[in-house]
């Protein structure tokens, strides 16, 4: 789903947009995906030919080699407070422009990345554009795997069916950038998701979720009927 070819020149596109936003001396939140992977050829190009000088601070290994490859000076999460931007993709965008986040279970970095920035921007083709949260995308969650049964049983008293993601060309459960597990989880359609979040906030053994509630400032968004980029504000 996440890869077909029509999807991929939406998310050239946006990722390409984006790139665009960024000015000399900025610090920016770079996220993770196939959407930002443009948005990094690109700041490449621009750091490259333009002589663009801005440090990037990247939300996964994936990110941060692609700035290796792309020459983009970077600097880790831990080492910054604040960011002037942050550039990332999403799974789901519902029409508050809240998102859900950690297909590529990345989540707790990238909302570590959000919340410094003074202005968070989500990338994504018209096909992440939802009604309403956990619509067709199930909600990541971090987890430390001493938690694993503890957790999965709270999901389950809450409503919520969870499935441990399992590796690809890899045995056993994904291992997050940090260490951890991730339970992809399935909500009742009449679900309150803020209240769900407040709640696994609260739970021991939970890292994170994949739920950003109220952080983007703004969505751009690949159009195929006009092959163009929309930008939605709140
Ligand atoms: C990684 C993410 C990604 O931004 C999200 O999965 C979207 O990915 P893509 O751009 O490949 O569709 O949250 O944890």
């Amino acid at each position: 789903m996440k890869t077909n070819s029509a999807n991929q020149e939406l998310k050239k596109m946006v990722g390409i947009t984006a790139a665009d936003l960024i000015k000399d001396e900025m610090t920016c939140g770079i996220g993770t995906g196939s959407t930002v992977a443009f948005f990094i050829e690109e700041l490449g190009r621009r750091v490259q030919q333009e002589g663009l000088r801005i440090t990037g601070v990247p939300t996964s290994f994936q990110s941060k080699l692609l700035c290796r490859q792309y020459n983009i000076p970077v600097q880790d999460t831990q080492d910054c407070s604040r960011l002037d931007i942050a550039i990332d993709g999403a799974d789901e965008v519902d029409p508050d422009l809240n998102v859900i986040k950690g297909g590529g279970a990345a989540q707790t970095r990238e909302k570590i990345v959000a919340a410094m920035a003074d202005q968070f921007i989500v990338i994504v083709d018209e096909t992440k554009l939802v009604p309403k949260l956990n619509h067709a995308f199930p909600v990541p969650i971090e987890i430390i795997p001493a938690a694993l049964t503890f957790v999965e049983n709270k999901l389950q008293r809450m409503g919520g069916e969870a499935t441990l993601r399992m590796g690809v060309r890899k045995d056993g459960p994904v291992i997050t950038d940090n260490g951890q597990f991730i339970l992809d989880v399935q909500f009742k359609p009449d679900t309150d998701l803020k209240n769900i979040d407040r709640e696994l906030h609260q739970t021991p053994g939970i890292v994170e979720t994949g739920l950003f509630f109220g952080m983007v400032a703004m969505t751009l968004v690949g159009s195929a009927a006009e092959m163009k980029v929309k930008t939605l504000k709140k």
